[in-house]
């Protein structure tokens, strides 16, 4: 039984989780490392795009992202929530509102977007599509602090993950000298999930085989970051 192996397995493991996923996969790793002193991670993070071209290469042994691709050869097991949140900039006249308006609300606004090949974008873009929305495009920003920022800094509003922003009180603020605040809006937060995903076609080495059977037996940390807003 793997079990039985804990602690013994030696080698490397090598993991890529899209940028979104560095809020949560160290703290998914620190107690794996403590259970397998022997096994060495390397953890790569990069954006949807990038990630998929590494499973592709065959960089990685496993791969954490919300949206696998469906041209290759994957078995998927998802492990824990991503809701996908709009925030805007703590002053914003929504802010206050104690009710979620309609997207066409927000059809005059600036949206600043993750850029092109992330996931997070990916999904709001068809969200808006699906709801015959176009947003007016403002930005696009490489990283989710830098678009945190951007929300804070009030160059516009924009979505992302709740992951990303941690756990907002009942004003949709983090804490009181917030930049930014969660913004009620209807059909949000989208709610998607996080996968651990691997090739089906390459044997999968021992070290990932010990972290695919911890993560299906231990490590389900539950996502309370979407609260209960809207
Ligand atoms: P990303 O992450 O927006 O950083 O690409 C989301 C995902 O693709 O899972």
């Amino acid at each position: 039984r793997l079990s039985d192996l804990r602690g013994l397995v030696r080698g490397r493991l090598r993991i890529a989780a899209v940028t979104t996923a560095e809020y949560f996969v160290p703290d998914l790793l620190g107690p794996f490392g403590a259970l397998h002193p022997g096994i060495d991670i390397e953890l790569a993070v990069e954006n949807r795009d990038r990630v998929i071209a590494r499973l592709h290469q065959q960089v990685d042994d496993l791969a954490v992202m919300m949206l696998p691709p469906d041209d290759l050869p994957l078995q998927s097991l998802p492990f824990m929530d991503n809701p996908l949140v709009v925030i805007g900039p703590a002053q914003h006249r929504l802010a206050r509102l104690g009710h979620p308006v309609p997207l066409e609300e927000l059809t005059g606004e600036r949206w600043l977007m993750r850029e092109p090949g992330s996931g997070t974008r990916w999904v709001a873009e068809k969200h808006f599509a699906s709801h015959g929305f176009t947003p007016r495009l403002a930005m696009s920003l490489g990283s989710n602090e830098a678009l945190k920022h951007a929300v804070g800094a009030g160059l516009g509003i924009g979505v992302i993950s709740a992951l990303a922003i941690g756990p907002v009180g009942p004003s949709g603020r983090a804490h009181r000298h917030s930049p930014w605040v969660r913004l009620p809006v209807e059909g949000f937060p989208i709610l998607r999930q996080w996968s651990l995903v691997w090739r089906t076609d390459v044997p999968l080495s021992p070290p990932a085989r010990q972290f695919v059977s911890y993560l299906e037996h231990q490590g389900k940390p539950s996502s309370k970051a979407a609260g209960p807003m809207q």
